[in-house]
């Protein structure tokens, strides 16, 4: 697979390193508005050629795969392009700024048989994957809560608000464990900076059968957390991605509420048992997203990110904002 990548500003450099890195990919072409930024790909990668315009990597015919890692307000334009001359595509997350966007992209794909692709990073890591097997195999029992922190002192995007840069990882991750739809999504928000771009957020995504899921995101943060709470009938885990070892814990934690019969008592009891960690692959995982964006091209595999698990995320992120416009009102998603 020879593949062009368009974008080398913060988060470029990691995809190009993990595709160079990859068997059977050849990064042939860099794309990047800045020469300064193309300076640094020529030193890095001698044999990488690079140029300012991205038609450039869509008129080459030796290139089959685009890896997208540009503002998400160019994701659009930059999809359809690659995908209309015939390219598969990789394309950073959330994958476009709107449901219409992502629909028209995801039809495309189909329609051109290519493959569209979304950087869903944390679901290619050990922890994510392990939580998926704890909870398919039932581990947890119902699940009654899913609750995500994801704060830290900036980036500042200049396209976007704190909910569209932080939280599509956790709804991400949310989508990829949770098969169940969500019914409602509401959020509150604030902008200490005048840009008219909320800072900080806290959203909510409410489902059928009682099980709720909750969002905190932050640029305004002295410190950085990731941490996650699921919370299930049988048993409870965290997952802090801070950790070095042990993110991922399991705790036979929880509450049984009976009444007595006659005398109309509540009781509660708590049940506080063993701590487990189990044992994580500790591979890099946009190492491993690369090997799998490959193997979806040649076998013509639908990716476990694929153009519908985006437009997902992007659905719950379009009724977050029409939410926060609404001072919190739920919206229907
Ligand atoms: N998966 C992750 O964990 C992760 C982490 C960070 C950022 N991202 C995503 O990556 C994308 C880029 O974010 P970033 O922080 O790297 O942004 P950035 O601003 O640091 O880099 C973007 C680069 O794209 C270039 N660019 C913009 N428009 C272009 C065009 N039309 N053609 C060629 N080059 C163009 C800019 O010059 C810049 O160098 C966003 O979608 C962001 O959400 C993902």
């Amino acid at each position: 697979m020879r593949i062009g990548v368009i974008g080398y500003g913060y988060w470029g450099p990691n995809l190009v390193r993990n595709f160079a890195e990859t068997a059977g990919v050849e990064v042939k072409w860099c794309a990047d508005n800045r020469a300064d930024r193309l300076a640094i790909v020529k030193k890095r990668y001698p044999s990488i050629q690079v140029t300012e315009d991205a038609g450039q990597i869509f008129d080459d015919p030796d290139v089959n795969a685009v890896v997208i890692a540009t503002p998400v307000s160019t994701h659009f334009k930059l999809v359809k392009q690659a995908l209309e001359r015939g390219k598969h595509v990789l394309v950073e997350k959330p994958m476009t700024r709107s449901v219409a966007e992502g629909q028209e992209l995801l039809e495309l794909a189909e329609k051109k048989g290519l493959v569209l692709m979304v950087d869903h990073t944390f679901i290619y890591t050990g922890a994510v994957r392990k939580i998926k097997e704890i909870l398919d195999g039932g581990e947890l029992g119902e699940l009654h809560y899913l609750d995500s922190v994801r704060i830290n002192l900036g980036l500042f995007q200049s396209d976007i608000d704190v909910l569209w840069d932080l939280a599509p990882h956790d709804l991400a991750i949310l989508t990829y464990l949770v098969s169940a739809k969500p019914k409602f999504v509401s959020a509150t928000g604030s902008d200490h900076t005048g840009r008219g771009l909320v800072d900080v957020a806290y959203m909510t995504v409410q489902y059928a059968d009682n099980f709720l899921a909750h969002f905190h995101t932050n640029w305004l943060s002295p410190v950085k957390l990731r941490q996650m709470l699921i919370g299930g009938s049988r048993r409870m885990l965290v997952y802090n991605d801070m950790e070095p070892s042990e993110k991922v814990r399991v705790y036979d934690r929880g509450v049984k509420v009976t009444t007595e019969e006659g005398i109309h008592k509540t009781l509660v009891d708590y049940r506080t048992g063993d701590m487990w960690a189990p044992k994580l692959e500790l591979r890099e995982a946009l190492g491993v997203e690369c090997e799998h964006f490959l193997e979806c091209v040649r076998f013509n595999k639908i990716p476990w990110s694929s153009a519908a698990a985006g437009l997902n995320v992007v659905r719950l992120l379009e009724g977050a904002t029409k939410s926060l416009a609404k001072n919190g009102t739920r919206v229907a998603v």
